[in-house]
């Protein structure tokens, strides 16, 4: 049993669906066989049955003349009646009357034990014993519908009747067709069905690899596609028109998957390549200012402190990038963040105070919500403040940086806006892209990887909540997110 499936598993769906075909179609053609062959038995049969029922009709009328009704008389009748009939055989019938109170007669004259059949001889004794016993059976047979196997002459249907005259029964007498006709008829049948089977069966493997050939095509070229990718190229598609739905639609899927892989690996790729270079940016400065210093016999003390100055800012930027790196790796992994209970009011006002010393600009805060809000404060105030550090980025001295925060239900919104140059609508999307920065050589000059956007959406989505652009009442830019999670005070 193991065996076989083993079998079937290594076979290939092409030779399976052959297989299964040719399979239905041989127990399909062995069914209708049975079905003809038994209805051609039975049919021939019934033919013999029939000829019988009239023979036997015609042998009482014609042999036993209603006249007859002495013994004598009757074996003269039928003695005269089978002298006109042929002697038994193939095309013969075999004639019998068992005439009461007088003589069995045959035509058949082995029935009664009177061979003229000079291969008696040679026959053996137990065919003769076979012979004789079925002669017996013959002659004593009753009145009804009988068959017989009589060795020499096979198997005969007989039918028996009893014939009554003047009242009384004169005699038995019976008529016999050989059923060699059946077994000719079944026969004919077994040949034509082997022939014709073997046919049948023949043209449906044909057919049928041809079909399983259709079908597993597509399959066997999803399979080619599938092992390309395996070996690593993403660009294969498998790209399949016309065939069965089913397998349509699991190739437009597979080339679906295969489309947000090739998208996702590109992003990766272009993300280890921003992400190099970003790290690279502060080495090269710092390696080139130590070559600068190092050519010198005596830097100034001036030169010294210069370089320490660009040392420390490049190495403190570099850090922030890797931890950024760090933090955003650990956004796409799932676990970025650990939220509770913050009391809204006094956690924005502290965040708010923090910030004011940091820069020459003119800080507002808006009316503030009451109530708790379910998040991470670490991560929520990181949030703020890289929008801030923004806000703080693109204006001049003296320019307006506001923090509104309202309730709206459950959610609690936060902006934060600028008087700046605003951003363009078109980057409205893309700000929070990594590494995406609208104008990248001032930017870069400001200190930004294009990392803090895409750091605040990974917290705030990890929260449950959005964050978007917008256009501030004051011209700027105003980037708004919203958390989960707002529960006001009783
Ligand atoms: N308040 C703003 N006004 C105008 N442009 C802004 C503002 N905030 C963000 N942008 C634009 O969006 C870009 C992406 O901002 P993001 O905070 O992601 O990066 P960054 O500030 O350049 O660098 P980082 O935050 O990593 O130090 C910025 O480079 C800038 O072009
Ligand atoms: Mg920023």
């Amino acid at each position: 049993m193991t065996r076989l499936r083993t079998l079937s598993e290594r076979l290939g769906l092409r030779a399976r669906l052959t297989i299964a075909l040719g399979l239905i179609v041989a127990v399909a053609l062995a069914a209708t066989f049975v079905v003809t062959y038994r209805g051609t038995g039975a049919e021939v049969r019934g033919e013999i049955d029939q000829d019988l029922r009239q023979d036997t009709a015609a042998f009482i009328r014609d042999g036993i003349p209603a006249s007859a009704t002495k013994p004598a008389q009757v074996e003269a009748e039928v003695r005269a009646y089978l002298a006109r009939q042929p002697s038994f055989g193939a095309s013969a019938r075999l004639f019998l009357a068992r005439v009461v109170g007088g003589a069995t007669i045959s035509n058949e004259p082995e029935l009664l034990g009177i061979s003229n059949d000079p291969l008696t001889e040679l026959e053996t004794s137990a065919t003769q014993e076979r012979e004789r016993s079925a002669a017996a059976r013959v002659r004593t047979a009753p009145p009804g519908f009988h068959t017989v196997d009589l060795v020499d002459a096979g198997d005969v249907r007989l039918l028996v009747k009893r014939v009554i005259r003047g009242g009384r029964v004169v005699a038995d007498v019976g008529v016999g067709e050989s059923l060699d006709a059946v077994r000719r008829a079944q026969h004919g049948v077994s040949r034509t069905f082997l022939l014709a089977g073997l046919l049948a069966l023949l043209a449906s493997l044909v057919a049928g690899y041809a079909l399983a050939s259709g079908v597993s095509r597509p399959l066997r070229r999803m399979a080619r596609t599938a092992a390309d990718v395996d070996a690593g190229d993403l660009s294969h598609r498998m790209a399949i028109n016309g065939s069965p739905r089913e397998v349509r639609v699991l190739a437009d899927s597979f080339d679906h998957m295969l489309d947000r892989l090739e998208d996702a690996f590109a992003r990766q790729r272009g993300f280890v390549a921003d992400a190099s270079h970003e790290l690279r940016t502060p080495l090269t400065a710092i390696r080139g200012q130590l070559e600068v210093m190092a050519r010198q016999d005596q830097p100034t003390a001036e030169d010294v402190e210069r370089v320490g100055r660009l040392v420390r800012t490049e190495t403190e930027r570099m850090e922030r990038l890797v931890e950024d790196l760090l933090l955003l790796a650990r956004s796409d992994e799932g676990h970025l963040v650990r939220p509770e209970e913050i009391d809204v009011e006094p956690f924005l006002l502290e965040l708010f105070h923090a910030l004011v010393p940091t820069a020459d600009r003119h800080f507002e805060l808006g009316p503030l919500p009451h109530g708790t809000i379910l998040a991470d404060p670490d991560r929520t105030a990181q949030v703020i403040r890289n929008l801030a550090r923004n806000a703080i980025a693109h204006t001049r001295p003296g320019g307006l940086v506001r923090i509104v925060a309202k309730a709206h239900g459950d959610r609690l919104q936060i902006a934060v806006e600028d008087d700046g140059p605003g951003i363009p609508e078109a980057e409205w999307e893309l700000v929070f892209d990594r590494f995406h920065r609208a104008d990248r050589a001032r930017a870069r000059s400001a200190g930004g990887a294009g990392l803090g956007l895409a750091i605040a959406k990974a917290i705030v989505e990890a929260h449950g909540g959005s964050i978007r652009v917008e256009r501030a009442p004051a011209g700027g830019a105003r980037v708004i997110f919203e958390l989960p999670g707002f529960v006001p005070y009783a």
